[in-house]
């Protein structure tokens, strides 16, 4: 039997019957080691142009990493590459990228048409792509034209020699047709196929129809096409797919058995294999089988309170009868899932240092019961900010890693007297009136941190509330009278309050003094037990029990141990629950994790456990206008959750209603 196979089947065992689990886990384990078999990975984005651009930048990093090696791309073609190249332009403009030791092989090419016609795939690619890196004397960083290369009927074998004679391909792009065939391998094109001529099928005829003035009859019969076996000998392959049109295709690739009825489902046996996705790609990704969870506690109305919830399509939704899942929840705990609004990295990734890492995390923090998250950047400078967020777009891992909901930006517009470890030389104690001069386009950024009372604060408040961004103050030496002003000009929150700002003192309240007697104002606050003692914890949760919303603030030390790690361009040192910049007393950041600082939070004030499960996840979700689709186990709601222990300890997360962590799994 195929090991795929099996392993499916497994899987579908773990969540129908809970007594195997145990066996089931230990004998997937085994294979996965043994066998080195990775489940497909995937991520879904809002905006396909931020999926492409971040293909684009992941070519130029590969490209700068291998600065006197070959680098060796495998090029694909089709509408669904026009605006990865239109961005890999831009970057290799911007960035003046040494393109001499690029060798390209692309996938595919018609025949019986002229190379010269617009429709072929070399007029697509000079077009889209070359004509403007090519080398010349002006262009002496160009791609070389004898570095480029398309397969050709006369010499097929050579092609896949060439390739292999470079040591294979580094970074394999890839569309898929609505049929599952990647490059033009249709569907029967067995998986040891080496470079050949296809015969184009109907269906792919139909849907390139539209480049040949909508008559299927003009487009060619025949192409010819890189092999599946030299494609999956790629080291990397990125499949790329947008829109309806390819929904049946990406799941039954993922999804489905593997077989060469859908040429793209060998992709489940690449170890390094990604889909990039947008939202209607994905859309059948998630379970359609019902979920029926009984036998819990749940977290609704403000109470813990036993119940059933039933879960389909990633949502909850009303009573259902024949559920095909049951999930006997042992009298645990249900809470919507934690939402992080404010943390820097975790597991080794700094989003302000290494952002491409993300993923590390948003894996990581499944384990303390985070669903979701806003990856926080550091007080920066345009030109890293230029390069950092768009690799911190919102986007969903599926099951796989906790959601980025977006981007929480700390400073840089910062009083210098409290910018705390963010770098001195970057903050800016003045807005210019030109928002965009600094952040860049501001696309996907969900809440902006400020000193309210630096010159033009109040307009940039007024200005990034409408918008639709949460103005957050901090790092801030404002007066009470100026913390008001920052209210009345759209303001919501205070970040990490006590921390980095104006002390309070009785004559002079500061933001402390806003947040604790002002309902409108909430307040984010780090429970880790040194960055409040728990007197002053206990201090806001009795003056503003409403306002108070939990966020970590952790930094890439979490999740790992002590020693020296990144905050931004600084080095930290980590020292069980302190972290400073490296060889000062200048607090930075935390390792805290949510489910620990909601256990601290009930610990230091006494507050119910509903409240500190409701500070971790509706609050949050409420202060950025998510609620309730998230942050509330309401039917409608995305059914992220996690179970927990009487003592708060995660048992298990679940995203979209599906088992993303479990306790020793
Ligand atoms: P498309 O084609 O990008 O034009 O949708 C992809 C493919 O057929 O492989």
């Amino acid at each position: 039997m195929d090991f795929f196979l099996l392993f499916c089947k497994l899987c579908r065992q773990i969540r129908r019957n809970p007594m195997r689990k145990i066996t089931v886990l230990l004998f997937v384990y085994i294979f996965l080691n043994i066998l080195n078999i990775n489940a497909l990975e995937y991520e879904i984005y809002d905006s396909s142009d931020t999926a492409s651009y971040l293909v684009a930048r992941e070519i130029v990093d590969l490209v700068k990493s291998k600065e006197n090696q070959p680098v060796v791309l495998g090029l694909a073609t089709g509408g669904t590459m026009t605006s990865v190249y239109s961005h890999l332009k831009n970057i290799i403009k911007e960035e003046c990228l040494d393109l001499s030791h690029v060798i390209t092989f692309n996938l595919d090419e018609y025949l019986d048409l002229p190379l010269s016609d617009p429709e072929s795939y070399h007029s697509f690619m000079f077009t889209n792509l070359f004509e403007t890196i090519l080398y010349s004397e002006q262009n002496p960083k160009g791609i070389k034209r004898e570095n480029i290369h398309f397969p050709n009927e006369q010499d097929v074998d050579l092609y896949d020699k060439m390739i292999e004679s470079y040591g294979n391909i580094d970074l394999q792009l890839l569309g898929i047709g609505r049929n599952g065939h990647i490059g033009f391998s249709e569907p029967g094109t067995p998986f040891d196929s080496t470079t050949f001529v296809v015969e184009l099928h109907q269906t792919t005829r139909e849907d390139n129809a539209r480049f040949f003035g909508g008559d299927v009859n003009n487009v060619p019969k025949k192409a010819v096409t890189m092999g599946i076996k030299t494609i999956i000998e790629a080291k990397k392959i990125i499949l790329l797919a947008f829109g309806d049109s390819k929904k049946e295709a990406v799941k039954n690739a993922i999804n489905g058995e593997i077989s060469t009825d859908i040429p793209a489902s060998i992709l489940q046996k690449h170890h390094n294999t990604k889909f990039m996705l947008d939202k209607d790609a994905a859309q059948l990704l998630q379970n359609q089988e019902t979920i029926h969870l009984f036998n819990g506690k749940f977290l609704k109305d403000g109470k813990i309170q036993p119940g059933e919830l039933w879960i389909q399509n990633g949502k909850f939704v009303s009573e259902k009868n024949n559920c095909e899942i049951q999930i006997d929840l042992n009298g645990n705990i249900v809470a919507p899932g934690f939402i992080d609004l404010q943390i820097n990295g975790a597991f080794g990734c700094d989003f302000s240092r290494n952002p491409e890492q993300i993923e590390e995390a948003a894996k990581g923090l499944l384990q303390y019961g985070v669903t979701a998250f806003l990856p926080t950047v550091v007080s920066s400078t345009p030109e890293t900010y230029s390069k950092i967020l768009k690799k911190l777009q919102p986007r969903s891992y599926g099951s796989s890693g906790a959601e980025i909901l977006g981007i929480h930006l700390e400073g840089p517009y910062f009083s210098s007297q409290y910018g705390g470890a963010h770098d001195q030389f970057v903050l800016q104690d003045h807005y210019l009136n030109d928002i965009n001069s600094i952040y860049g386009d501001l696309e996907g950024v969900k809440i902006v941190t400020l000193a309210p009372e630096i010159t033009n604060g109040i307009s940039l408040i007024n200005e990034l509330s409408a918008r639709g961004i949460v103005v957050s103050m901090g790092h801030s030496a404002a007066t009470y009278v100026e913390a008001l002003n920052g209210i009345e000009a759209g303001a919501l929150l205070a970040t990490h309050l006590f921390n980095a700002m104006t002390p309070y003192h009785h004559r002079n309240p500061g933001i402390i003094g806003a947040a604790l007697i002002e309902p409108k104002l909430n307040y984010s606050i780090i429970v880790d037990g040194f960055h409040l003692c728990p007197e002053t914890v206990k201090l806001c949760y009795q003056l503003n029990p409403q306002g108070l919303i939990l966020v970590t603030d952790a930094t890439e030390a979490l999740g790992l141990k002590d020693g020296i790690y990144h905050l931004g361009n600084k080095c930290t040192e980590v020292l069980g629950n302190k972290i400073y910049i490296a060889g000062s007393s200048t607090i930075a950041g935390s390792n805290i994790s949510m489910n620990m600082a909601l256990k601290n939070l009930i610990i230091f004030t006494g507050c119910a456990i509903e409240e500190a499960l409701e500070a971790a996840s509706k609050k949050p979700a409420q202060l950025i206008g998510i609620y309730p689709t998230k942050g509330s186990l309401e039917v409608g709601a995305d059914a992220d959750f996690v179970v927990l222990s009487d003592s708060l300890d995660v048992i298990e997360t679940y995203i979209g209603g599906e088992l993303s962590f479990q306790q020793g799994g």
